[in-house]
């Protein structure tokens, strides 16, 4: 079961300390995903993209306006009702448990029985490239590697949504192809909700029906470009290029034009 999203007029400060002063991370943010969609956030690093999916992903509930989850508020819901998958930017793995248990850990507090966990996690394990590594502890692993062991646990756990935040970013080129890859064909099975977070304008256009392009802190959605190429899509596909043409040459007048205004 796919979800429906929904932001309205999304507005974070984060606050330091006592001090009355704030730093105004996001304001006006307006969205809506449809259930099943794949939807990128591309833009420039500090504009908000990680405090959206922190919000929306239930970790910080310091904000103002409203995220609906098929209609129903984010705040009224109790945590352990949300089906939500999370990779976060930098892998976030128990040190204590091996790449096995990181994932079997998480089925089983899903409500998994243990023995269907171990297979599950050893498919998805395989999946990430990482046989023959189940037993390794994080701290024995590169961070890439970890960082795929995160991506196995979160779709492992089977979430109505997936918020991946700059999920490949950290990984060499071929792996992350090989990645997006894998993603698109677990999206295309099951047809979850994603959101995911970017700066690369190409992984968006590769990846994506829509994407929201962010302006610069304080970041708010300007504009949505819909990707209106057929899937399975190919790298070297000139429309692909084109497409991201035109995207960050938006970005450069849009970001341009408001440093102008800014005065900066
Ligand atoms: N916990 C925090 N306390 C104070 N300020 C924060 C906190 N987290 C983020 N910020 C500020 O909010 C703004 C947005 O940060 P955020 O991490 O959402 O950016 P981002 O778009 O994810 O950037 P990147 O692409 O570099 O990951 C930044 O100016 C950052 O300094
Ligand atoms: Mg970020």
């Amino acid at each position: 079961m796919a979800a429906h999203i929904e932001v309205r007029n999304l507005r974070k400060v984060f606050q330091f300390g006592s001090s009355k002063r704030g730093l105004l991370a996001l304001s006006e943010v307006n969205f809506a995903i449809k259930p099943g969609e794949f939807v990128c956030i591309l833009g420039p690093s500090g504009c908000g993209k990680s405090t959206i999916l922190n919000i929306l992903g239930g970790l910080d509930a310091t904000y103002e306006g409203e995220v609906l989850v098929d209609g129903v508020s984010l705040s009224s819901t109790p945590s352990q009702k949300r089906r939500i998958g999370y990779i976060f930017q930098e892998p976030r793995l128990l040190p204590w448990r091996s790449v096995l248990r990181n994932i079997t850990f998480a089925l089983e507090s899903v409500g998994h029985p243990r023995s269907a966990a171990r297979e599950t996690a050893q498919s998805f394990i395989n999946l990430v490239g990482l046989t023959g590594f189940e037993h390794h502890y994080p701290y024995q692993l590169s961070g890439g590697m970890q960082q795929r062991t995160s991506i196995a646990r979160a779709f492992a756990v089977d979430p109505d949504i997936l918020y991946m935040d700059e999920p490949f970013s950290s990984l060499d080129e071929i792996t992350a192809r090989s990645l997006r890859e894998e993603l698109l064909e677990i999206w295309r099975k099951t047809h979850k909700t994603i959101l995911f977070v970017t700066h690369n304008s190409m992984e968006a256009t590769f990846l994506s029906d829509r994407i929201f392009l962010m302006t610069r802190r304080p970041g708010r959605i300007y504009e949505e470009v819909t990707v209106d190429l057929p899937r399975p899509r190919a790298l070297d596909d000139p429309r692909l290029f084109a497409l991201n043409n035109r995207i960050v040459t938006n970005f450069l007048s849009t970001i341009g034009e408001l440093r102008g205004a800014r005065g900066a």
